[in-house]
């Protein structure tokens, strides 16, 4: 990651504007993976800029990938199912994603890849993918404790399908064993405990896989071709939330955001800010391969508190760092439980929001898998220190402009992982 950087916010007095961000980040990664081993020359507008996905696109041009930028399109030319060995160890940079679900598409390839990461990544758990890849007939052998380096041996033909319950909810581990299904002899039926997003599902069936969905069970015949798409990739939901969440916190706000991701499986941040008491509407709504998208209008109204669990926390993982943030600008505050997945984020999610919040002077009870945030208090401007967290970097940054005082963030150069524009839209959209 780039030298450490700090940045300084300032109170503000409002949020108004209008916005349209760069591409989602979970559906970039997906598409760009299977545009890889599909037939054809795919073409993606509105691609994620975000670090995490040029990880994505340098792993797949290191594994023999055409990748161009052409007319504001990137174009991913995929080899059929087949990669080339790759080189080098494959640089996953700080992108779960990247490590997760290119192994899914690996394990399925005859020739023998490691996966590297940064120090964040190289912390993270990959149980839970070597667990049924290795069901699956794969050969990945990880470090210390299953985390990363993994080292993914030739399996080659020799993947079979699986019936897999997934113990922790986890898109990227779905994704990551729907991939290798793909390859795989036989069926392979994915169950998930509760619903996670559901774009690597939607990707497989936009590229030409035939796969069955019912209550929360997928099933996917393997041995199947892809075919190459062309997509026009909406504007990333879990950015639009940092500034959904500052245009709720200031009277008389107005922001619009035009076509953003609204899959059902992703857009529950509306419903809660709706059931706090943000006055949000929704027009221009659109669809392509399955992924909804739309233009959407927030207006301050007074927030409420509200509390958060079960299906909602997962749905809302990646929100959940911005709304605890805004949480002491309620009125009766917010609690978060079954969140205990944050632990195991880029950063520790739950301590660093604690800890951040209280060096603002909040109150905030930490629990194992969540808090419990009072509302009505006033922060003050104080050092963050992000963790070289992006989301924790954000959500601080929203924070900050309704505290009194300025406020100085550590580590903003990883806003760059997943949303490098997010300085100059904040700025943009911010009254002082
Ligand atoms: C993602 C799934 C979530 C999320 C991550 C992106 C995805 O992770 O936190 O930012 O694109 O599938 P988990 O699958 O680990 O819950």
């Amino acid at each position: 990651m780039a030298e450490k950087q700090s940045r300084l916010v300032q109170s503000a007095r409002g949020i108004a504007g209008s916005l349209l961000l760069p591409g989602d980040k979970s559906i970039s990664h997906r598409y760009a993976m299977l545009a890889a081993i599909a037939n054809g020359r795919s073409e993606f507008q509105n691609f994620s800029t975000g670090a995490d996905c040029a990880s994505t696109l340098a792993c797949l041009l290191a594994l023999g990938c055409r990748i161009e930028h052409r007319d504001n399109k990137l174009c991913v030319t995929g080899s059929g199912p087949a990669l080339k060995a790759p080189k080098f160890p494959l640089d996953c940079g700080n992108s779960g994603s990247t490590m997760r679900m290119l192994a899914g598409i690996l394990c399925a390839q005859e020739f023998t890849s490691e996966l590297v990461g940064d120090e964040s990544l190289s912390r993270r758990p990959m149980a839970r993918i070597i667990e049924p890849l290795t069901k699956m007939g794969a050969a990945i052998c990880a470090a210390k404790d299953a985390r990363p380096p993994l080292k993914i041996s030739n399996a080659g033909a020799l993947l079979h399908g699986i019936d897999y319950k997934i113990p922790v909810p986890s898109a990227q581990v779905k994704s990551s064993i729907l991939f290798a299904a793909t390859f795989a002899k036989g069926e392979t039926s994915v169950e998930e405990p509760v619903r996670t997003r559901d774009h690597g599902e939607l990707a497989l069936g936009a590229f030409g896989a035939e796969l069955h969905r019912s209550r929360g069970r997928i099933t996917l015949t393997g041995r199947q071709q892809l075919t190459a798409i062309q997509a026009a990739i909406p504007g990333d939901i879990s950015s639009a939330a940092f500034f959904l969440c500052a245009a709720a916190i200031f009277p008389g706000s107005k922001l619009i955001i035009d076509h953003v991701l609204l899959n059902p499986t992703r857009a529950s941040l509306l419903d809660v800010l709706t059931g706090l008491g943000a006055r949000i509407q929704v027009i221009n709504l659109s669809e392509q391969h399955g992924e909804l998208a739309g233009t959407v209008k927030i207006e301050y109204g007074v927030l409420r508190g509200t509390k958060i669990s079960g299906p909602v926390s997962v749905a809302l993982i990646d929100e959940l760092p911005v709304l605890a943030a805004i949480a002491p600008f309620t009125s009766s505050g917010i609690e978060v439980c079954n969140a205990r997945e944050l632990r195991v984020k880029e950063s520790d999610r739950i301590a660093m929001v604690t800890r951040n919040l209280r060096a603002m002077g909040a109150t905030v009870e930490e629990h194992d898998d969540g808090w419990k945030i009072a509302g009505n208090q006033q922060l003050h401007g104080a050092e963050i220190d992000s963790g070289r967290d992006h989301r924790i970097a954000m959500a601080f940054s929203i924070a900050a402009l309704r505290a009194t005082g300025d406020t100085l963030i550590h580590g903003v150069e990883s806003v760059a992982i997943s949303f490098p524009e997010f300085f100059s839209m904040l700025d943009a959209i911010a009254q002082h």
